[in-house]
């Protein structure tokens, strides 16, 4: 499994991240407490970025925002060099809030409503993933209304199957995603005749948590193949994107590729099938969201009590749960769990941490091996960077928590926690 880059154990036992003590910032920030270690996500961007410039000079890489969107983390993946894939108008705002060059946005989702369409094209974004005739249609007309022409890619649905979980996974046949492949030839027809489109190249995403490096190769194989078709057509594939990024290891039997091999298997089949296809060197692009932030996340715990079922099973209750991560009751996610001042204790016993919320189904992690916890033991979550505060709750009206950066000894506040006039702010009273 992986740890920040900056995780350390000091000799005493307690965890340390971008040199500050877990004690330290639960004390000063409160708890739960999402942290991010900022050399983290500077490394991992710098990774992708490296292991394709020896091996696919002409890769761009575009952050996808919906892993974790807020104003100081898309600042510095776009200081990293990376554009951004948004999937909605909120995410859009905030891109534009933070900075983000508009140019290097790309607008993906499979109802992209109309406003936000307008907003998109107001804001000058680089390009649309078009998912269906009716959004290349709704596209044209509106662009067309403004003199301008709007730059596409089109999402396929390139029939891959990724090993992930169901709800996870996207580039099957039988999915909401992308156009299939039969409804290619009507496709073209279609792009030909919008005066307002200017297409660029194709798109598809098999899945998200995945670590067959094979399974992207075939997904790219697949993508060169269906070029051919558009290129065909007097369509001129310009750019391949291969959607998001490799699976990151959350407990020790996840085994992902390193950002090299993938980087490897992905070149050799551009290199070997986009000429033979007559494909000229398309531009390739890839939207790794998971694998930028999910391992520079911890989340720290406060315990508030231990229950134990004589001959069932030690229930531990934290003040979190379900509310800011979502991840174990919706795909059964497993993560590794520490007690942050005796991380070093040999001695283990087997209990389960449930969350705060009303629900029996809020159960963080069953039957993990950790020293025996007592109330107000702080635990440490890692690998919670990714699709944890961006599937984050209000359920039991409880406020969500907030987010810390840390890098070289210091933390920096970057989401406020929520506060009780937060979560009534839009109700109204009759
Ligand atoms: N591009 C597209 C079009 C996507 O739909 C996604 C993720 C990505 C890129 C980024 O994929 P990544 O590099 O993060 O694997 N909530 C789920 C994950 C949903 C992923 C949705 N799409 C979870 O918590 O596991």
């Amino acid at each position: 499994m992986s740890f920040p880059a900056t995780a350390k154990i000091t000799k005493e036992g307690i965890i340390e991240i971008g040199g500050v003590s877990v004690e330290v910032l639960a004390e000063k920030f409160g708890t739960p407490l999402y942290v991010m270690d900022e050399q983290t996500i500077r490394q991992k961007c710098r990774e992708y970025r490296l292991a394709f410039q020896n091996k696919y000079p002409n890769t761009s890489f575009i952050y996808a925002s919906k892993a974790l969107s807020t104003l100081s983390i898309l600042k510095i993946v776009a200081e990293e060099g990376f554009g951004l894939d948004i999937s909605s108008g909120g995410e859009l705002y905030t891109a534009l809030k933070a900075g983000v060059d508009p140019e290097t946005i790309y607008f993906h989702g499979n109802n992209k409503p109309a406003d936000e369409i307008t907003e998109a094209l107001e804001a000058k974004i680089g390009r649309f993933v078009v998912d269906n005739l009716e959004e290349l249609n709704e596209l044209n007309m509106q662009a067309l209304k403004r003199g301008e022409k709007a730059n596409i890619l089109v999402r396929l649905n390139p029939g891959v199957e990724a090993h992930t979980h169901e709800f996870i996974q996207t580039g099957k046949i039988d999915s909401k995603f992308g156009f299939p492949q039969s409804g290619i030839p009507e496709l073209i027809k279609k792009i030909k005749a919008a005066k307002a489109i200017n297409f660029v190249g194709i798109h598809a995403h098999i899945g998200s948590q995945i670590f067959e490096a094979d399974s992207f190769a075939k997904e790219t194989d697949v993508l060169i193949e269906l070029g051919a078709k558009f290129k065909k057509e007097g369509l001129e594939v310009k750019e391949i994107n291969i959607g998001g990024g490799i699976g990151i290891s959350y407990v020790d039997s996840d085994d992902p590729p390193p950002i090299e091999a993938f980087a490897e298997k992905i070149a050799a089949v551009l290199i070997e099938k986009a000429e033979a296809a007559g494909l000229d060197t398309p531009k390739l692009v890839l939207e790794p969201g998971r694998s930028i932030v999910g391992e520079a996340g911890i989340t720290i715990y406060r315990v508030g009590s231990v229950k134990h079922i004589p001959g069932i099973r030690t229930y531990v209750s934290v003040d979190g749960g379900m509310l800011d991560n979502p991840r174990p009751i919706l795909y059964g996610a497993q993560y590794k769990v520490l007690v942050a001042n005796r991380a070093l204790d040999e001695e283990k016993h087997k209990q389960t941490i449930g969350g705060r919320f009303c629900e029996s189904g809020d159960i963080l992690f069953k039957d993990v091996h950790i020293p025996m916890v007592k109330k107000d033991d702080l635990l440490v979550v890692f690998c919670t960077g990714a699709y944890g505060y961006s599937m984050a709750s209000n359920y039991n009206r409880v406020p969500r928590p907030a987010m810390v950066l840390v890098n070289d000894g210091k933390a920096k506040l970057i989401i406020k926690r929520e506060t009780y006039q937060d979560l009534i702010k839009n109700d109204i009273l009759i």
